[in-house]
């Protein structure tokens, strides 16, 4: 059976599923994206991601396409209609289609994508148990990092320096050395003290949800917690590293530019954190 993918008010095979040339998100980046986890075909966090989906497109000065409730049946009805449990939906809204010009053009339809395609939570689950190796790169993204933009050129050269270091996620990294998040991920270390840390997103990064949602559980747990930067020097040196992200849930950090985090296997804080996160997905879901 063909992936199925909603464009612009119609469901099409994925294999036929196109944007005209002349989409601003094609020539400008002059879009937004978001990415929700589908597990046991319940949509995990919804509502904190459309509210991070509205503020985006706000930002840009860029019209919802529609009501919340209207977008959230397409995304259940493209999940149905692709027969997937478990699934990322991938939802894209750029400004729309006009003659190439950097104005945003009057009177213009934004465009809306959604795509959803398999997402093996078990192997997650399983790459959880060795956890993961990442090594740094500088930040080199512009100002506006609180917003899901399109334009992640700078995200996937790092991914990819990332990868042929042999690692699976990049660590980006400010001009004074602190770091600011992932590629595509939000960091968090753990001191000595087991004092959980990751960096506060009014300090231009994206405000993740997983990041949001592993916080409130961290204090239902009644885990210590600080929001603020740390170097990746203080992060060589913790007892623990991990990333969270939709696709990633508390994904632990077991190598970090070579050097060996904690004992070099899975942290206990991680492992909390992301059996906390399964429960509460199976269990605070509709
Ligand atoms: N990435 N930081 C960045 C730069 C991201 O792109 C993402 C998400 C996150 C984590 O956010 P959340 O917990 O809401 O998924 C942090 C998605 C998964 C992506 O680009 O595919």
């Amino acid at each position: 059976m063909s992936r199925i993918a909603y464009v612009n008010g119609a469901y099409v095979p994925l294999d036929t599923a196109y944007v005209h040339i002349e989409d601003r998100g094609y020539q400008f980046s002059d879009g937004v994206y978001e990415g929700i986890t589908v597990a046991g075909g319940k949509l995990v966090d919804l509502e904190p991601h459309l509210d991070r989906l509205e503020r985006s497109l706000r930002e840009l000065q860029i019209d919802m396409p529609m009501g919340r409730r209207a977008m959230t049946l397409i995304f259940k009805e493209t999940v149905r209609r692709n027969r997937i449990q478990n699934a990322f939906l991938y939802i894209q809204v750029t400004r729309g289609v006009a003659k190439r010009d950097h104005p945003f053009p009057a009177d213009i339809t934004p465009t809306l994508v959604v795509t959803a395609r398999r997402l093996d939570l078990d192997s997650i689950k399983a790459r959880a148990e060795v956890g993961i190796k990442v090594s740094s790169h500088p930040d080199i993204r512009w100002g506006r990092c609180d917003v899901k933009s399109i334009a992640l050129l700078p995200n996937i050269l790092a991914k990819q320096a990332a990868r042929e270091a042999g690692g699976f996620e990049a660590v980006l990294y400010d001009a004074d050395g602190y770091v600011t998040e992932g590629s595509s991920t939000n960091i968090w270390m753990v001191t000595a003290g087991g004092t959980l840390v990751t960096r506060s997103t009014d300090d231009n990064i994206l405000p993740g949800i997983t990041r949001a949602t592993l916080l409130q559980i961290a204090e239902s747990l009644q885990m210590k917690v600080e929001t603020r930067a740390f170097t990746l020097e203080e992060a060589k040196s913790a007892s623990e590293m991990f990333l969270t992200s939709s696709t990633s849930c508390a994904m632990p950090i077991v190598e970090f530019d070579g050097k060996v985090i904690g004992s070099g296997t899975p942290g206990t804080a991680a492992k909390r954190l992301a059996e906390a996160y399964w429960a509460y997905i199976d269990n605070s879901h509709p």
